[in-house]
């Protein structure tokens, strides 16, 4: 199977490239590492990635550049793009609408300008945000969206374009993640930010009264879904939940975090981020019964797994310095 992953030096298209990788498939990597908002971290990646076996890698910005070469492929799965609630407001916003809408309207008229018989499956990344906050049950996939930010409005888009693609015949499928962790996550994102500074002896920086919940992910469930739904034959523009069906509060999650680091953090209030969800939460019961899949890592197993990347970084870091 010839695989395209777009987003190939970031925090999910990374593992996902790496796990095609190790299966023995060809993969054909892309990004432009600098539309990272972290290019240092995204080229330290991008090297990682390119040096896998069957990997080639291909400096691409899905924005501008030709992309009839990456809608040459059995199948695409399109991770790139600009993350993040928080820094889509202000200057962030028109990375979002470049980054997610356009390169991902350009991506999809590539694929659908190949002949029929030759029209890749295209996975493409969603998020939980499109929902706004869960009512008092889980986020179905037909539940009406109620985006809170510019990033999940552009998610919205990205969808839609999706959709109207698979009306025109193209093999689109939409999966809708739900804030993901593990080895390799965006410096941005909480757990990342928590580690961190409780490796460094500093207060944890929770945004608002931590009584957010979340159905925190570990990227291997999500790198098995994302594979399972490369390969399943699946309707034409589904949407797809990607989450752990049980959610925990930011609280909670420290409580889990202190557990497993065998401290006693500080934390230190910030004010919180509008458009933030007061509750994600998934109905993971599409995902089941279409690609067989489930959530299987918990939490506290989850985030041992994280730490022991954070430690290694630091590790791996130390040694250069003193080299
Ligand atoms: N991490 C999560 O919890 C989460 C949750 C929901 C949805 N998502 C979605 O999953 C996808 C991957 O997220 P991530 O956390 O790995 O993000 P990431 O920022 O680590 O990776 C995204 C990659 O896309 C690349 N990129 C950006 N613009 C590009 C362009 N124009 N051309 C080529 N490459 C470009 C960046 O350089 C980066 O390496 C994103 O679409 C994101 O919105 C992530």
């Amino acid at each position: 199977m010839r695989v395209v992953v777009t987003g190939a030096a970031g925090f999910i298209g990374s593992q996902v490239t790496g796990a095609l990788s190790g299966a023995g498939h060809e993969v054909l990597a892309v990004d432009a590492p600098r539309r990272s908002p972290t290019p240092v971290l995204a080229r330290r990646t991008w090297d990682e990635v390119a040096a896998r076996p069957g990997v080639t890698a291909v400096e691409t910005d899905l924005a501008v550049d030709d992309l009839d070469p990456v809608a040459a492929a059995d199948v695409v799965i399109h991770l790139a793009g600009r993350p993040g609630v928080r820094s889509s407001w202000g200057g962030g916003r028109a990375a979002a609408e470049r980054d997610n809408v356009l390169a991902t309207a350009r991506l999809l008229a590539a694929c659908a300008r190949r002949p029929a018989r030759l029209r890749p499956r295209v996975v493409v990344a969603s998020s939980s945000s499109v929902y706004g906050s869960a009512p008092h049950r889980p986020n179905r996939e037909d539940d009406p969206l109620d985006p809170a930010s510019p990033y999940a409005v552009s998610k919205v888009e990205v969808e839609r374009l999706a959709r109207a693609a698979a009306r025109d015949g193209l093999r689109t499928v939409l999966l809708r993640y739900f804030s993901v962790y593990g080895p390799r996550q965006r410096p941005d994102m909480a757990f990342h930010r928590f580690v961190e500074a409780a490796l460094d002896g500093r207060p944890l920086p929770v945004f608002g009264d931590g009584r957010k919940s979340r159905s925190f992910t570990h990227v291997r469930d999500v790198v098995a879904a994302t594979l399972a739904a490369a390969v399943e034959e699946l309707p034409p523009g589904v949407a797809l939940n990607v989450g752990h069906s049980e959610p925990v509060t930011v609280r909670a999650a420290i409580g889990v975090l202190a557990e497993v680091l065998g401290v006693r953090p500080e934390i230190r209030r910030e004010a919180p981020v509008a458009g933030d969800a007061a509750l994600t939460w998934a109905d993971t019961g599409r995902a089941r019964e279409l690609l067989g899949w489930t959530a299987r890592v918990d939490l506290a197993a989850g985030l041992a797994d994280q730490i022991a990347w954070h430690r290694a970084l630091r590790r791996q870091e130390a040694g250069a310095v003193v080299a």
